[in-house]
């Protein structure tokens, strides 16, 4: 099999050039780290995991009308999206205080905030990922005015959605980051999500016992990510393909005639 051309590779995901033009294969490597890659661990089975995951929450956001670069999973690594030019930004939607944003203005973690907030940094991994305004993102042309508009309109919609996703998994979506790519088609752009939506991306705490359930676990030198992620995949019910589907069907709950 000739050897396919590999675009990009970043600290969890590697871009290979995909079947026609205008694609890309997104393969979800094991690799978890943390504040830049000054902690770095193998986890077998985390890529599987969050492709499974990204892959349900892109197709659903899809039928509600949000643009992703989602075309399908390939397979247990891989999905085949679209080739975007990312807007070097990540957005970051905090709906409870956690984090960065508690350590920066001294937010008890868990309080819910007022309201959703929404915060830009920039991808540059040299820097840090540095928090910028919008003033910045114009000044130095990362995104245009009607972009950053286009960008918090799709940040809040998806923070919705997403928000009751989880809720009916009985999981608080705390905050989430999401990265937007400008997707070209003829003469037209727009923007669209881009790279995953997994629990490496989100902050995620069960609704009863506030236990965390996503990568503050390795950052935080907890254990038990592979189980918590594994525990977010069944409760939104994305089983493994081999697995009998479970239920047995319409159950009589009362029968009172009145
Ligand atoms: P923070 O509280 O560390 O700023 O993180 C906010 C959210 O963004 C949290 O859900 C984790 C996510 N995040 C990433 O996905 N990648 C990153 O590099 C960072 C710093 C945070
Ligand atoms: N993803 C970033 C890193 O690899 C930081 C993080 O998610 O905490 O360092």
């Amino acid at each position: 099999m000739p050897k396919r051309r590999r675009i990009y590779e970043g600290k969890a995901k590697i871009l290979y050039e995909g079947p026609e033009p205008g694609t890309l294969i997104q393969f979800f490597k094991d690799d978890a780290t943390a504040f830049n890659k000054k902690k770095h661990e193998v986890i077998d089975g985390k890529g599987v995991l969050n492709n499974r995951i990204s892959e349900h929450i892109f197709t659903h956001l899809n039928q509600i009308g949000i643009p992703t670069h989602f075309i399908r999973r390939l397979n247990m690594r891989e999905q085949l999206i679209r080739e975007v030019e990312i807007i070097p930004l990540e957005v970051v939607v905090r709906n409870v205080a956690a984090g960065s944003l508690s350590k920066r203005l001294g937010i008890a973690e868990g309080e819910v905030l007022p309201r959703s907030i929404i915060e830009f940094y920039y991808k540059k991994d040299e820097l840090d990922d540095p928090m910028v305004s919008e003033e910045h993102i114009t000044a130095f042309g990362w995104a245009s005015p009607p972009e950053i508009d286009d960008m918090m309109s799709l940040a809040v919609r998806i923070n919705d959605f997403l928000s009751g996703l989880f809720l009916g998994a009985g999981i608080r979506l705390v905050d989430f980051k999401i990265e937007l790519g400008r997707l070209f088609e003829g003469d037209m752009m727009r923007i669209v999500l881009a790279d995953e939506i997994s629990p490496d991306s989100c902050r995620l705490w069960d609704i009863k016992t506030d236990e965390k359930m996503d990568k503050d676990r390795f950052r935080r030198d907890m254990g038990g990510m592979l189980e918590a992620y594994r525990e977010v995949a069944n409760r939104l019910g994305i089983m493994n393909e081999n697995e009998p589907i479970r239920g047995k069907g319409p159950v009589l709950v009362s029968s009172n005639d009145d």
